[in-house]
């Protein structure tokens, strides 16, 4: 494409400091491709919220919609602010554009990179990516409160599975494992406990596993996965979950791979149906908000997802070989958030 369209939503705490940074390396490495990328800033989050009373309103979905892409910071008030109840801001903007837009794949890869240092003793080689469910689970907010405050207050977060969302979603893991090297999928569920979805989900990946006979297959219920990806992540390949597991799955492999500041997201409408989203795993840290101390390599590796969805792989591959570069000569240095900018920048140069 000669020009693209991108909403940005730099949002809450670190998110504007590291889409800053992103919005560098895009703006390089699309001019440099000739490019024109249109740009438009929507401000949302805890802190528009408490300046206009407004999560996400339709209007503003119906313009996020005229966009090719959307970039997409961090949401979320510290956890501690009284002001704003939790969970608000993260239902009514995050889940609400993931749920609208249908980014039914939350595609989160992970890879240890030269230059930067896992806690576990022997990482090994690591390269997997979880295909999150991203519209479903318990996620969905089915569920209720009844006899709130009493004795026999009964709370309920029904997770909600349907066989057309897991179906994609399984479809999209297995086109995606046929097409790595190693060509290994894991199904991680917990169907010894949730019986029904894990069946679903089994089912399905055994049904369309059939047509992807190159493609190796395993299983782990998700508690013995959380050890596995501790004691030998290099195992995983393709690990396909449930929209809550894979959340909590994602945050454990930034963690073992260099860190949270790292890890990249894609909230992918992979029918094209409406605009993807892509933002790092991590959330708004407020703990370290507005020091220029957050690592913005994952909002620049979720731009280069961004790229390589909106058909530019050339120009996405550059920017994750300047990460690659810059990490190996400087991962371990204390950075501020600009200068990691910098430094990714420099490497493209
Ligand atoms: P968090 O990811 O914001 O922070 C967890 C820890 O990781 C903190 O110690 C933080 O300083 C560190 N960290 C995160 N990103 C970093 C980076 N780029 N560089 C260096 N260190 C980094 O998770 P949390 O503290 O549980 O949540 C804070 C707020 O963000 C909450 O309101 C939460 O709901 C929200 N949240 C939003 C998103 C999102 O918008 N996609 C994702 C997760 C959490
Ligand atoms: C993430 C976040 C969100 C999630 C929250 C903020 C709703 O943790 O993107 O991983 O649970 O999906
Ligand atoms: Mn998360």
């Amino acid at each position: 494409p000669a020009h693209l369209s991108i909403a940005v939503v730099p949002g809450d705490g670190i998110g504007p400091e590291v889409v800053a940074e992103a919005e560098r390396v895009l703006d390089a490495v699309t001019s440099a491709a000739g490019v024109r990328v249109d740009k438009r800033r929507f401000g949302l989050g805890a802190q528009h919220w408490l300046e206009t009373g407004e999560t996400l309103t339709e209007q503003t979905l119906e313009e996020l919609r005229g966009h090719d892409a959307i970039l997409f910071g961090a949401v979320g008030a510290a956890p501690g602010d009284r002001r704003v109840p939790s969970g608000v801001i993260e239902r009514d903007v995050l889940l609400r554009m993931r749920f609208a837009l249908d980014h039914y794949v939350n595609l989160r890869p992970s890879r240890l990179y030269p230059g930067t240092t896992s806690p576990l003793a022997r990482p090994g080689d690591i390269d997997f990516v979880v295909v999150r469910e991203g519209t479903e689970g318990p996620y969905a907010g089915n569920g209720g409160v009844l006899r709130p405050g009493t004795d026999a207050e009964i709370a309920t977060e029904v997770s909600l599975n349907t066989a057309h969302g897991v179906r994609r979603l399984v479809r999209y893991a297995f086109e995606l494992a046929a097409r790595r090297e190693r060509k290994k999928l894991t199904l991680v569920h917990k169907h010894n406990v949730l019986v029904n979805a894990g069946r679903l989900y089994s089912r399905l990946v055994e049904e369309i596993g059939a047509g992807f006979p190159e493609v190796a297959v395993d299983y782990l219920h998700v508690d013995a996965a959380t050890i596995f990806l501790t004691t030998d992540p290099a195992r995983f390949d393709v690990i396909v979950t449930d929209n809550l597991f894979g959340d909590i799955l994602t945050d454990l492999a930034g963690a073992v791979t260099g860190g949270i500041g790292l890890a990249p997201a894609g909230n992918i409408n992979a029918d094209r149906t409406a605009p993807s989203m892509f933002e790092p795993v991590h959330g708004s840290a407020p703990d370290i908000a507005g020091r220029q101390l957050a690592n913005p390599v994952a909002a620049i590796l979720a731009t280069a997802m961004m790229l390589e969805h909106l058909g530019l792989p050339e120009q996405a591959a550059r920017i994750e070989a300047a990460v690659q570069q810059d990490l190996a000569a400087h991962g371990t240095e204390t950075r501020s958030t600009a200068q990691v900018g910098d430094g990714v920048l420099a490497a493209l140069a």
